[in-house]
C-alpha cells in the first residue's frame, strides 16, 4: 500500500483525476469503479476539466459503482446513480449502457448482487477503483464487523454511517439499508485508491494503515492489495508517524 500525504484536497484531486484521466488514455475501453460522498467531489471536477481541456473520450469506458441505498427510486436526488450523473457522467460523453450501479429495488437482492459480480467478471474486472472511507473504517458499505464480507451484499448500515449521511436527506427518511460490492469485489480491482481528507478520516487512517488488518477497520484489508495507493490531505494524516 502506498501512502501519499498532500497539502490540501485541491491537490489530491489533481493527482488522483490524472490517474484515471492516464488510465483512459492508456486504455480507451478501460473499466472504472467510482465512489459517491463529498470527498471525490473535487477529483470528479478535475476529471471533467482534464477530459474538456485535453479532449479525452470516454466514449468505451464501463463504469461501476460501489454502492447504493435499498429502497430508493433510482431518480431520486440522493440515490447514488443521481449524485454520479451530477457530478460527473453528464459532463463526459459515456454511453448510458456501459454505466452499471446495483439495484437496490431489485426483488431479489441476492441475486442482483450475483449478477453485478458476473457483469464485473464478463468485462474483465475494474481496472481502478476509486475508494472514500468512512469514519468507522467502512469502504463501500462494508460496514465494521467480525468478518469481511467477500461478496457483495445488502448491508444494515451502522448508526456511524447514518449519522454522517442523513444529512443529505431533507425530504425522505434516509434509507437504513444497502447494497455494496464486497471486500473481496474491491480487492479484485487492479488498482485500487483511496481518498481520505479532513480531521474526521484521521482516526480511520490510523487504524487502516496501523498493523493490525482486521474487519473492525474494514480499510485495512487494502494493506493486502498489491497496487492500492491512499491519498491524504495533512489532517486525515495527523495520527500517522513518519515512518508509514
Ligand atoms: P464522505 O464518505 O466522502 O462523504 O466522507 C466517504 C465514505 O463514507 O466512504
Amino acid at each position: 500500500m502506498k501512502l501519499h500525504i498532500l497539502k490540501n484536497d485541491d491537490l489530491i484531486a489533481e493527482s488522483v483525476a490524472k490517474i484515471f484521466i492516464d488510465k483512459v488514455r492508456e486504455n480507451p475501453s478501460a473499466v472504472l469503479g467510482f465512489a459517491t460522498g463529498a470527498t471525490p467531489i473535487k477529483t470528479y471536477k478535475q476529471i471533467i476539466r482534464f477530459y474538456n481541456e485535453e479532449k479525452i473520450s470516454f466514449n468505451n469506458i464501463t463504469t461501476f459503482n460501489l454502492d447504493e441505498y435499498c429502497k430508493l427510486p433510482k431518480d431520486d436526488k440522493n440515490s447514488y446513480y443521481s449524485f454520479m450523473h451530477e457530478q460527473l457522467f453528464n459532463f463526459l460523453d459515456l454511453k448510458e449502457k456501459n454505466i452499471f450501479f446495483l439495484n437496490g429495488n431489485a426483488e431479489n437482492m441476492a441475486e442482483e448482487c450475483r449478477h453485478y459480480q458476473n457483469k464485473i467478471a464478463t468485462v474483465g474486472g475494474i481496472d481502478i477503483q476509486l475508494l472514500g472511507i468512512g469514519r468507522n473504517g467502512h469502504i463501500g458499505f462494508n460496514e465494521p464487523g467480525d468478518v469481511f464480507l467477500k461478496d457483495a451484499h445488502e448491508v444494515r448500515l451502522t448508526q456511524s454511517t447514518i449519522n454522517a449521511n442523513s444529512k443529505y436527506f431533507t425530504k425522505n427518511m434516509m434509507p437504513n439499508s444497502a447494497l455494496t460490492m464486497g471486500i473481496g469485489d474491491i480487492m479484485s480491482a487492479k488498482k485500487v485508491i483511496l481518498i481520505a481528507t479532513g480531521k474526521e478520516k484521521a482516526d480511520a487512517i490510523y487504524r487502516m494503515t496501523s498493523n493490525k488488518i482486521s474487519p473492525l477497520c474494514p480499510a485495512s484489508v487494502l494493506q493486502f492489495h498489491q497496487n492500492a495507493e491512499v491519498f491524504c490531505d495533512e489532517a486525515a494524516a495527523e495520527f500517522l508517524s513518519n515512518e508509514i
